[in-house]
């Protein structure tokens, strides 16, 4: 589903972003890991080309399709409904003056999911909100009077909605408790096996990696330094800076 070879994204000449292979398929889960301003976000974003103002070279496939070379038309096609993004702080791409119920179905239409006067599309609306744990409320509030964690779990939500084939997730539980972290885990553990959902997943939580990546990707300055098996690098990892990763673990 995803597939990158000798990817680097520059800006201004810099690079911030150096990956010389990923590879995600289908019902798979890895995780990037890496301190802060290491690429991670970056690397996301470069995936489905939405890096502003950067130089990009290597090759991306996402869906089938060639994202540096794509048209914009065809980029659309994948982003948002296969291949969905869940932003580190995603409130700020909602739109300020439209209900998040409004939205969701506006998507959902625009991608022709749950057409028809049966009521379907209330009731996908419906099981996708419930299943990240959120109150069916939520989708009568303005995008201003939710919290970051809350709006992950509506891009989550509205990603399941539309069927995504790949979620690019950023963080998606850092703004989140404890308990309510473990079940937005569990919800995108279960999307894996059910729908053989394809997960690429940025996270500083290596507790959080371990029970879910099956391979990492370690990131820092820019560059990958380590990547492997999760259950290879987490317990003997080669790299000096994945110890240190490690032993900051409490
Ligand atoms: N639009 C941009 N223009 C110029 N530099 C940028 C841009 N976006 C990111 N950078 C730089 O690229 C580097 C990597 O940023 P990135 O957001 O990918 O880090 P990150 O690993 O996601 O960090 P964090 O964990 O804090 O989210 C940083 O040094 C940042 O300043
Ligand atoms: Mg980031």
């Amino acid at each position: 589903m995803i597939e990158v070879r000798d990817l680097q994204v520059r800006y201004a000449g810099r690079l911030v972003a150096g990956v010389p292979e990923l590879d995600v398929g289908a019902g798979e889960c890895v995780a990037i890991v890496g301190e802060s301003g290491s690429g991670k976000s970056t690397t996301l974003l470069s995936l489905l080309g939405l890096t502003e103002n950067a130089d990009i070279s290597g090759h991306v496939r996402v869906c089938g399709v060639d994202v540096l070379t794509a048209s914009p038309r065809r980029l659309r096609e994948i982003r948002g409904a296969r291949a969905a993004l869940v932003m580190q702080s995603p409130q700020s791409a909602l739109s300020p003056a439209t209900r998040l119920g409004v939205l969701m179905r506006r998507a959902l239409r625009l991608h022709g999911v749950g057409s028809g006067k049966d009521g379907r599309l209330d009731e996908i609306m419906a099981e996708s909100v419930a299943a990240v744990m959120l109150d069916r409320a939520i989708l009568r509030r303005y995008p201003h009077e939710i919290s970051g964690g809350q709006a992950q779990r509506f891009a989550i939500a509205l990603a399941i909605a539309l069927g995504a084939e790949v979620i690019l997730a950023d963080e998606p539980t850092s703004a989140l408790d404890v308990t309510v972290q473990a079940e937005v885990v569990g919800v995108l553990r279960r999307l894996r096996e059910e729908r053989d959902l394809a997960l690429l997943l940025v996270s500083h939580d290596l507790a959080l990696v371990s029970t879910i990546a099956d391979r990492v990707l370690v990131m820092k300055d820019g560059e990958v330094v380590e990547s492997g098996p999760a259950a290879r690098v987490l317990t003997e990892p080669s790299h000096p800076y994945t110890r240190e990763l490690l032993e900051a673990l409490p």
